[in-house]
């Protein structure tokens, strides 16, 4: 029997509710392939912050690095500044572990009606790999009252350490805000070469890159040569650059038309939740944020604040993140399990047994308890 550590950081929300139901679906698994989990669990989000004041202590960090990998339902509430809990819990922990790679898997499903609907045979099987570090998501920027401003910044990455100075002043005067983002050579040269292996690894022959240097020039047109200057050297696959309010238009007519998606972070963010629209739900979108040593699971979606307590969110998300989890700690026969068990019960089902997001009757309770009785 194979033991390993699983921090657990169920969060806001519907975080809780479908990492209940993900726990449940990898025990199943545990029992059926022989291993098994410690689950560690963490407090933080919206409760613990309002209760304690403590977002998020550094002091956990070193015993996360212990664990085999982690687990986050979402993190974000009304009661709390949007930002505070999502860059103090979630960014945080991105960065801390310099998971660099966010790679989000859509996947459509026979049996799960796709808003546009697709020919007979076709299936959507696309995946994007995130930068996850880096863009506008450094975190560096200003609001200015009147007078203008000027002020240091800095930002620590696995990859580097910034720091500089922003300074800025309007004239006329006005209260402004400023932020800016960050693409380094190395940043997009990881994430890139990941995209080529995995575009290889699926047999396919093309990366599309989401960029926009027709109006960003210098972040994305510095993308865009970065992104080149890699795919040149694999010789045998080809590098599409599109720009990414083209791509979102081609998603919408054609979703099945793409494989491998790279993207930078903020276009990533946004890229994710609609190719899991267009699979059938936002509750259908796993991902994992994949760093060299601690690599974190968890959803596309958030904490869906407007169904939490209702018993209304689909776990089938935090579901595919466990079998995400178990093929990164090599333990693929069970994630295949799961996968498995998800098509099968999501083919099986009738109303009664579908989520209610996509169409059915079946809190998301009933939906972890079938999917794991699949497994047994
Ligand atoms: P959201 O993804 O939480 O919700 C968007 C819509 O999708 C809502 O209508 C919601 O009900 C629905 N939805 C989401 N997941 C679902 C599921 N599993 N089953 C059924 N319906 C589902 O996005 P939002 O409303 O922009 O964000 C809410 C909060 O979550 C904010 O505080 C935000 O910052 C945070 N957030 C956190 C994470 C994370 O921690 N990974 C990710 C995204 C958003
Ligand atoms: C996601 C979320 C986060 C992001 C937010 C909560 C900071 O939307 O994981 O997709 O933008 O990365
Ligand atoms: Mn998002």
């Amino acid at each position: 029997m194979k033991n390993y550590k699983i921090a657990l950081l169920p969060g806001d929300g519907i975080g809780p509710e479908v990492t209940a139901e993900a726990v449940k679906v990898v025990d199943a698994a545990g029992s059926r392939h022989g291993f098994q989990m410690q689950w560690i669990r963490y407090p933080f989000g919206a409760a613990h912050y309002n209760k304690t004041g403590e977002i998020f202590p550094d002091s956990v960090l070193a015993e996360m690095r212990l664990c085999d990998a982690m687990m986050l339902g979402a993190v974000g509430d009304p009661s709390v500044k949007p930002g505070i809990l999502e860059r103090g819990i979630l960014l945080k922990l991105r960065f801390h572990f310099d998971q660099y790679i966010n790679l989000r898997p859509a996947c459509s499903y026979e049996s799960v009606p796709c808003p546009v609907p697709l020919s007979k045979g076709v299936r959507i099987d696309s995946v994007v790999v995130r930068e996850n570090t880096e863009d506008f998501y450094m975190g560096i920027g200003m609001t200015t009252q009147k007078g203008g401003a000027d002020v240091p910044f800095q930002a620590e990455r696995g990859l580097y350490k910034l720091t500089g100075h922003l300074s800025a002043k309007f004239v006329p005067d006005c209260e402004a805000a400023l932020q800016i983002g960050a693409l380094t050579r190395p940043g997009v040269e990881r994430v890139t070469r990941h995209a080529f292996d995995l575009a290889q690894k699926r047999g396919e022959k093309e990366v599309v890159l989401a960029s926009k240097a027709n109006a960003v020039p210098f972040l994305y047109g510095f993308l865009d040569e970065e992104t080149k200057r890699v795919a040149a050297t694999y010789p045998n696959m080809a590098l599409k650059i599109q720009n990414v309010d083209a791509l979102c238009y081609h998603l919408a007519r054609n979703p099945a038309g793409y494989g491998v998606i790279l993207c930078p972070n903020l276009f990533g963010d946004i890229v994710s939740d609609l190719l899991s629209a267009l699979t059938g739900g936002l509750g259908l979108g796993a991902g994992g944020n994949i760093g060299d040593s601690l690599s974190m699971f968890e959803p596309v979606h958030g904490s869906a604040p407007d169904i939490a307590g209702t018993g209304k969110a689909n776990p089938l998300a935090a579901i595919l993140c466990a079998a995400m989890m178990l093929d990164h700690i090599g333990e693929s026969a069970g994630a295949k399990s799961i996968q498995d068990a998800v098509t099968s019960y999501l083919g099986e089902s009738g109303a009664a047994q579908r989520p209610i997001e996509l169409g059915g009757s079946a809190s998301c309770h009933t939906v972890g308890d079938g999917v794991a009785k699949k497994i047994e």
